[in-house]
């Protein structure tokens, strides 16, 4: 079992690169299946929820071959109908996009209820009525299964919930189904613009990704092409809360900053500087952090992925802070591990109390999910001494060389194995 261990109290200076986007690359991955041709995918980031995926589609019968760092050749015409491998699709929940690219291609699909972070009950019923108004019967039981014995027809499709996961499923589907399909109530993040433009060169015709009415005109076939996947504004709102935590001063290289702008107004209102380029942004603090209150939103709101992040730079700023969960049932989780750390927090339904306190204190945390893992790090880099994280497989299914990357800018981090002290 590896641990992270993080000698935290120094600033992070210098300057960090941003991967590709995790949330943007898995429903592209599975979109592969439903080009049914050869994809060159550029900037895929090096975590472990991204090998699944591809060990997935490969697993499926793809040819995949890793052409450069960074850089994937994915040949998807030898896939196989039904032939999802149940025991991968179920550890990830992007692992459901297979759904939409199958149903699309062959007219039927079956996989793994969705694994992932628990963050409360994360229903699919807005995917599964998605492919129901496209004309596809939907099982759900121990696997969820979809098939459809004639074309897909394009109808319209109005989403109870902005969800990312259903608004790239029905795009997946809707993209070969007969005439018109209209989303409205769409997801908008920068993720689904990313999905529309990858289907896009390769032939898709799809408008009005980003805003909340989608709309998809069927086309007969797609053909493969080379496209490059988007900066991750998650590991980039991390290293930018991680500068503020630590009273650094961090260029975060290789983002676009307009998909920052949450993270970065709030940070402001800190009293964080940060000053904005054309494709990076510098995070300096002083230490003195104002409270604030922070709601999570669907983009362009405060993004539900950067909550327990922020949460870590509440819990250092003067006064009593409040910070609502919109988004997901519960994720608060991790202040538990946070309060081991001489935290202040007071969760109450959706909202977390935080009164300030000078600084935290060293402790034995786990890594509760992804992102709570990240937390826990910026948590450690801002206490003096030895913090021992636990249960990082987590945080290695979304930061590409999380380790490597703060080390870079003047951590003191490692990772230890029980069998090998390194
Ligand atoms: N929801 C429904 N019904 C549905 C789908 C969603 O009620 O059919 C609800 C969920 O229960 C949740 C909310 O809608 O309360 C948002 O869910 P959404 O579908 O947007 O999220 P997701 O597709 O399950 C993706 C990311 C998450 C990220 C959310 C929100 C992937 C693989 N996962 O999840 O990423 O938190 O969007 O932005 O893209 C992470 O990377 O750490 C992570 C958890």
């Amino acid at each position: 079992m590896d641990r992270l261990y993080v000698s935290g109290g120094k600033p992070l200076l210098g300057s960090v690169t941003i991967g590709g986007m995790k949330n943007a690359a898995l429903p592209i991955i599975f979109a592969t299946i439903l080009v049914n041709d050869v994809c060159i995918l550029e900037n895929l980031p090096e975590v472990s929820d991204i090998y699944s995926a591809l060990e997935i589609v490969r697993r499926m019968g793809a040819e995949v071959e890793q052409i450069e760092r960074f850089t994937y050749r994915i040949d998807t015409r030898t896939v196989r109908s039904n032939s999802v491998p149940l025991d991968l699709a179920r550890i990830m929940r992007g692992s459901y996009y297979v759904l939409g690219a199958e149903l699309g291609r062959f007219g039927r699909s079956a996989t793994a209820l969705p694994g992932g972070c628990n963050l409360g009950a994360r229903p699919i019923d807005q995917h599964i009525k998605g492919f129901e108004a496209l004309g596809a019967t939907v099982n759900c039981n121990t696997t969820i299964s979809c098939y459809t014995d004639k074309p897909l027809e394009g109808t319209s499709i109005y989403l109870d919930v902005a969800s990312v996961g259903a608004t790239c499923n029905i795009m997946l589907a809707a993209t070969t189904a007969k005439g018109m399909t209209v989303i409205d109530n769409a997801a908008r993040e920068p993720h689904i613009v990313d999905l529309a433009n990858f289907l896009n060169s390769c032939g898709a015709n799809i408008s009005g990704a980003g805003t909340e009415v989608i709309k998809i005109r069927g086309v007969e076939s797609l053909h493969g092409g080379t496209y490059a996947i988007i900066p991750d504004m998650i590991e980039a709102g991390t290293y930018m809360i991680a500068a503020a935590a630590t009273k650094g001063d961090l260029t975060v290289k290789n983002v676009i900053p307009r998909h920052l702008e949450a993270t970065t107004r709030k940070l402001e209102e800190m009293g964080v500087t940060v000053e904005e380029g054309d494709d990076f942004v510098r995070v300096s603090s002083d230490g003195n952090l104002k409270k604030v209150r922070v709601k999570t939103d669907f983009y362009p709101g405060f993004p539900t992925d950067m909550n327990p992040q922020f949460c870590v730079l509440l819990c250092l700023a003067e006064g009593q802070s409040k910070l609502t969960e919109s988004v997901m049932d519960f994720r608060f989780k991790y202040t538990d591990e946070l309060i081991r750390m001489g935290a202040k927090i007071s969760v109450q339904g959706r909202d977390a109390i935080i009164d300030g306190v000078p600084e935290l204190t060293p402790a034995n945390v786990r890594a509760v999910d992804l992102r709570a893992g990240a937390a826990m790090v910026i948590a450690a880099l801002a206490a003096n001494g030895t913090t021992i994280i636990e249960d990082i497989h987590h945080i290695q299914r979304g930061y590409e060389d999380m380790v490597g990357k703060l080390r870079g800018v003047g951590a003191d981090i490692k990772i230890v194995s029980d069998d090998i002290r390194a």
